[in-house]
């Protein structure tokens, strides 16, 4: 089997792998109490909050853990809105499911939202946006690099209306960070989510990102933990995975982002010359390193990926969505037609991918789509 779904969730790091096994031997202690072993506890997570901050350029206590992508969305979102009984919000129609319905449901509380389009490449417009602010914007929220096209959005564009109006900016950097260089230093954003198992740390582990003096209410109820923004006892574990995968991934960037692309676009290259009339979804450069997402003439990509299921892991739109044969939202908004959505296959390569791989893959992957129709 051959992983081309690094989007979806990456294959844990042995390094962090050893980290979470010898924490999870180790760090018998609750975090919060007082004995020895308590200590012990918080100290790995202390060492690995100052990890997380160090990748994305912000102060530890700046770093709110979480349970992963979809919760640091919500709490972000939520957490900034419900703090007045109404107002207004901006986002983008290209957003993953947990930003989407965090807002929709917003809205039947109440709350009004607009969602900024997108362009054929993918790209949000930035002009909707300003012209979208109203007198109660409270929030705009964007993502940074697009799950299923990789196309990585015009952040500082955005954040600059934000910073100028005096409106909250969250970025869902679910899908960038430790994939590509990505600071909070220097911007105008004030929240923003990261995600472990998008870049070879452990599943149901992630981190908000609050810059100091952000106002946010907490979503869940519980004792202070986590400055008392998201109580319950810490995943102590987790949070020594997160912080290996982002020191990791600090010490490799260069390395990493060299060699996905390369391999990306070699296979890339390999499928032009093999099946005729594949193109490329999403902006040409202005994409993660890692992902190509491609429309194959002929063929229903569901068919094609459960044809693929034992020798190459890819998928058509988000893993989320997996399954369904319906167009994904993403590619509709960018104006593809149902049947040119429904033709679409994302591969997301990763760090252990390797060149060969790239080649066999596209092979069985342009076989496949010949018995399937394409070329016919
Ligand atoms: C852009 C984006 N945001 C948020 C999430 C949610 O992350 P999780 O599934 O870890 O909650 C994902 C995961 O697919 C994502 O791609």
């Amino acid at each position: 089997m051959i992983y081309l779904d690094n989007n979806a969730t990456t294959p844990v790091d042995p390094e962090v792998y050893d980290a979470v096994f010898s924490s999870l031997k180790r760090d018998i202690g609750n975090p919060s109490s007082t004995h020895a072993a308590g200590l012990h506890a918080r100290e790995a997570i202390v060492k690995g909050r100052a990890r997380v901050a160090e990748l994305i350029g912000c102060a530890p206590e700046e770093i709110i853990f979480t349970s992963g992508g979809t919760e640091s969305n919500n709490l972000a979102i939520l957490g900034t809105a419900l703090r007045q009984a109404k107002g207004h919000i901006i986002t983008s129609a290209i957003e993953h499911p947990s930003v989407l319905n965090a807002c929709r449901y917003l809205e039947s509380l109440g709350f009004a939202v607009t969602y900024a389009p997108a362009d054929a490449d993918g790209i949000v417009s930035v002009d909707a946006i300003r012209k979208a602010v109203r007198r109660d914007t409270l929030l705009i929220t964007v993502m940074h690099a697009n799950n299923e096209t990789g196309v990585i959005q015009p952040v500082a564009e955005i954040g600059s209306i934000a910073g100028e109006q005096g409106i909250a900016f969250h970025v869902d950097a679910a899908q960038s960070v430790g994939k590509m260089p990505f600071s909070v230093a220097d911007t105008s954003i004030r929240l923003m989510t990261l995600v472990s198992h998008k870049f070879y740390g452990p599943k149901g582990i992630g981190a908000l990102y609050v810059r100091k003096e952000t106002p946010l209410k907490p979503i869940l109820f519980g004792a202070g933990h986590e400055q008392g923004l998201r109580p319950g006892t810490e995943n102590v574990a987790g949070i020594v995975g997160i912080g290996k995968a982002c020191q990791i991934a600090l010490r490799d960037m260069k390395l990493r982002v060299s060699h996905t692309r390369g391999l990306r676009d070699l296979l890339y290259s390999v499928l032009q010359e093999k099946i005729p009339g594949v193109s490329l979804n999403g902006h040409v450069s202005q994409r993660l390193p890692n992902t190509l997402n491609i429309r194959i003439p002929g063929i229903r990509a569901l068919d094609l990926i459960e044809r693929l299921k034992d020798s190459v892991a890819a998928s058509a739109g988000s893993a989320c969505h997996a399954g369904k044969d319906f167009p994904s939202a993403v590619l509709k908004a960018m104006g593809l037609s149902d049947k040119e959505a429904l033709s679409s296959i994302r591969l997301s390569v990763g760090k252990d991918n390797t060149e060969e791989e790239a080649r066999e893959a596209a092979g069985i992957i342009s076989l496949a789509a010949a018995a399937l129709g394409n070329g016919q």
